[in-house]
């Protein structure tokens, strides 16, 4: 199996809610007029707490310093596992579930922190760029290693005298226990061809701008019942769009534009997390995706800037909790 290491040096920061008319301006334009920008990776999520923007450093240029606009301090670099036709692997399951053993176990005992980006195409894994070469020591057991240079996709191998390799011992781990809230929300994972974003555009303006407004008024969103959690993600990424929204806002949208997967299946929601999750600590998504991987439960998994949030069938949902708990 292939890894690569993508051209793209990303930021990952997030919008307070009361800030987000100082940045609509930049988001339209780096969510709807691709000519006007360089930026290549952009990713925006919005949660009960704020908006996560995950974006490369041209899209960065956009976002104006504001009290709003906090920006988590490491360069992020995106990887992607390619399998390029090895049929050994017997899995059906996708998501996280698929990288579950071979990246981010591996990463987890190496105390790498990641930063997950499930799509409706692919799975990213963002690693701090200052970690690459115990990430690249750790992973070239498994995998051939491609770092992308414009456009060119060269082999990459950890330098024998990098001192990376011995910056962690290989101790057991024992990772806290996070506590987590699952909402009673639905979700879907879709993706839209991008000539025709243009047609569901005023949509996605009122969903992602002014979903709040009419709810709000009068009521402090801290008062926000939890049984359902705000959850709305769109990405444009090396040109494919992945949007993941509950059925709630889904039925807002015109139905023939939007695809998803064949089966057109429906997740559940798990949000890790108590306190904001930082940045640093490792293993978080591996706790949660090995148990899962050892009984094949497909998973998507979102990072957010401050809770981790993966998205399970429901058929698998009393399984998983069980994992979870235990
Ligand atoms: N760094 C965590 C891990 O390695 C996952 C990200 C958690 N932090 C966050 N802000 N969402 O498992």
């Amino acid at each position: 199996m292939d890894l690569h290491i993508l051209d793209h040096r990303l930021r990952v920061t997030s919008i307070a809610k009361k800030g987000l008319v100082d940045f609509t301006h930049p988001l339209i334009k780096l969510i709807f007029l691709r000519n006007r920008t360089r930026c290549k990776f952009f990713s925006l999520t919005e949660t009960p707490e704020n908006y996560t923007v995950v974006l490369d450093e041209e899209g960065f240029k956009e976002l104006q310093p504001s009290e709003h606009l906090q920006v988590e301090s490491s360069i992020w670099l995106p990887l992607n596992v390619v399998s390029n036709g090895n049929t050994s692997c017997s899995s059906q399951a996708v998501g996280v579930t698929k990288i579950a053993k071979s990246v981010i176990a591996p990463l987890a005992e190496q105390h790498v922190s990641v930063f997950m980006l499930s799509t409706y195409q692919t799975d990213f894994i963002l690693v701090k760029e200052k970690d690459l070469s115990v990430v690249i020591s750790t992973l070239e057991e498994e995998f051939n290693i491609f770092k992308e240079e414009g456009g060119e996709s060269v082999p990459v191998h950890s330098q024998e005298v990098s001192n990376g390799l011995q910056k962690n011992g290989k101790e057991d781990i024992h990772p806290t226990v996070h506590p987590v809230l699952i909402p009673l929300n639905h979700f879907c994972v879709m993706s839209l061809d991008p000539d025709t974003l243009p047609a569901i555009a005023t949509t996605l303006i009122d969903v992602l701008f002014y979903s709040s407004s009419h709810k709000d008024e009068g009521q402090s969103s801290s008062s926000e019942s939890l049984d359902c959690i705000k959850f709305f993600s769109f990405s444009l990424i090396d040109g494919y769009i992945s949007l993941v929204m509950d059925t709630e806002a889904q039925r807002r949208f015109p139905a023939d534009l939007l695809f998803t997967s064949s089966s057109g299946e429906l997740w559940r929601m798990v949000r890790i997390g108590g306190q904001p999750l930082g940045f640093d600590e490792c293993g978080i998504v591996a706790q949660i995706s090995q148990p899962l991987a050892d009984s094949d439960i497909s998973a998507y998994y979102i990072s957010t800037f401050s809770f981790d949030h993966v998205l399970v069938s429901p058929y698998n949902f009393i399984v998983s909790n069980t994992d979870i708990a235990a």
